[in-house]
């Protein structure tokens, strides 16, 4: 452990606040990276703590002490209670806010049960923000140097802090996602007891809209996002869903940082969720995991055939709507493809359609699963990740790490991760998957082709896996290079 993470003798406090964390609550990469990162940072030296709703699923996997009660926000109809209990199998400090009358209730974090977004959302995130901001005043027991925030659920913490005089503490807002903006009406100002003059272009106005997302890049001494390359993709129209300029003009104070992934959860050697454990040495044994993936599935085992996974939200992000036209073309090269994920009813159905019509050749299931997300990634040869945009994306590390080459458009994080297998990559034996540029489902027709053809050469397909695996994608590196933003702020 390095403890050199100190300020006047002390630990550097950190108070990183999530609307999700894995294994508690998770719904996409958010949800590892709450986990993870923190965890690295404790490992460094720093007190880094969690803030988190208190979801039903929260208040069930924790022993949870009360540290405060009685803590009263406008317009609440019941004081809230501030617990504190730690991570399962972690050793993180977490703080979760007991409110039932805004957290306990079936659904998801953000939506209920048939997809629509909680109603109530700005109160349920601005109240978020609201028990950070006490944090950041130094009232509760724990006084963070630094609160860390992440998308727009706790965009409101530096502006509360900003507006408020007794601030102690600097704020790092990162951005996973630019295009969930956390729009809401006018009327979140006076709700909030916030200044007027925040209602500005020069503050958290969008179009007429109050804007978390906007509230965070405003007002936030520091703006990191998950991938160098995403970093500079933001700065302009086609990514920056609006924000290129103000991004544009705080690039001084935006750094990008490449999430890394845990390295613990995903290890194709000690995974419990997969049935044969390997490592690089002892590659072959991988083969397993596909017998048994098909079995699960319902698929033939077909001896030489490669299988494909998907794992992922079915959002157009995800660049789903490339893949689903050319599904019949890529079952036709003989391959067969394991599809997991959730999100639009309209891709869930066309997926689902589609199944029915190659019951032999593709497998889908829809919902969220993540026993059978560690079982594609061990078993699929080939991992398709086509995004539109990609800020970071954790599945193209999971797949690497697993010997599973991943298929990837060259944008945001997935562009800093793989290596495209171009001739010259193989022969410098550093190549690590297949890359395409456009969003044309013929450009990933093509590279999957590509792919295939590789996968036809044992040899060349061997190297790009023990390529891939050999990496460290693990959160080391990444997470020194979060203290070095925090400790700029402190001194
Ligand atoms: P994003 O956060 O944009 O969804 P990432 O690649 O960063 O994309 O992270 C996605 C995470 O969510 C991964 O851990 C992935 O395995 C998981 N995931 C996505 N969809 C599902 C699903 N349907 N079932 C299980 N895990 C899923
Ligand atoms: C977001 C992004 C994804 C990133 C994840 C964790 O959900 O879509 O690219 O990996 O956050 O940072």
């Amino acid at each position: 452990m390095d403890n050199k993470h100190t300020i006047n003798g002390s630990k550097l406090r950190l108070l990183f606040v999530t609307s999700e964390a894995y294994p508690l609550v998770k719904t996409g990469g958010l949800g590892d990276v709450s986990y993870a990162l923190p965890n690295a940072l404790r490992q460094l030296g720093l007190d880094a703590r969690l803030l988190l709703p208190g979801y039903p699923t929260v208040l069930e996997q924790l022993s949870l002490v009360e540290v405060h009660e009685n803590i009263r926000f406008y317009p609440l109809q019941n004081p809230l209670r501030l617990l504190v209990g730690t991570m399962p199998g972690g050793i993180t400090p977490v703080y979760v806010i007991e409110c039932p009358e805004l957290y306990e209730r079936d659904g998801g974090p953000y939506q209920d049960s048939s997809g629509t977004d909680w109603e109530d959302n700005a109160l349920r995130f601005g109240i978020l923000s609201k028990v950070a901001a006490l944090f950041g005043d130094h009232n509760l027991l724990f006084k963070p140097d630094i609160i860390h925030c992440n998308d727009w659920q706790t965009g409101l913490v530096p502006a509360f802090l900003k507006f408020n005089p007794k601030s102690r503490a600097q704020t790092v807002m990162s951005i996973h996602n630019m295009a969930y903006q956390g729009l809401f009406g006018t009327e979140v100002i006076n709700l909030f007891g916030l200044p007027p003059e925040s209602f500005s272009i020069f503050g958290l106005e969008y179009y007429g809209k109050v804007s978390f997302l906007k509230a965070g890049l405003f007002y936030a001494d520091w703006i990191t996002t998950v991938s160098p390359t995403y970093a500079k993709d933001i700065q302009t129209a086609e990514y920056g869903c609006g924000f290129e300029g103000l991004l544009t003009q705080r690039n001084q104070q935006l750094t990008g940082i490449v999430n890394g992934i845990d390295t613990n959860v995903w290890d194709p050697k000690t995974d419990t969720y997969i049935s044969h454990s390997y490592d690089v040495k002892n590659l072959p044994a991988k083969f397993r995991n596909t017998q048994a993936l098909r079995k699960k599935l319902k698929l033939p085992q077909l001896k030489n055939a490669p299988l494909i996974g998907m794992i992922t939200r079915l959002t157009e992000q995800k660049g789903i709507d490339l893949v689903l036209p050319i599904i019949p073309d890529i079952l036709k090269t003989g391959a067969q493809m394991a599809i997991l994920g959730s999100g639009d009813k309209n891709f869930e159905k066309r997926l689902q359609a589609l199944a029915a019509l190659y019951p032999n050749k593709l497998s889908v299931t829809i919902g969220y699963n993540e026993e059978l997300s560690h079982q594609i990634e061990a078993g699929a040869n080939i991992f398709l990740m086509p995004s539109k945009f990609e800020p970071c994306g954790l599945n193209q590390m999971y797949s690497m790490r697993y010997g599973t080459v991943p298929i990837v458009r060259r944008t945001g994080g997935l562009a800093d991760t793989v290596i495209d297998a171009t001739p010259e990559n193989i022969k410098k034996q550093i190549a690590t998957g297949f890359v395409f540029e456009t969003k044309s489902s013929t450009e990933l027709l093509a590279c999957l082709h590509r792919a295939l053809q590789s996968f036809r050469n044992k040899k060349t397909w061997r190297q790009l896996q023990i390529n891939g695996m050999k990496r460290d994608f693990s959160w080391h590196t990444s997470a020194k290079q979060y203290v070095s933003v925090y400790e700029s702020l402190i001194v």
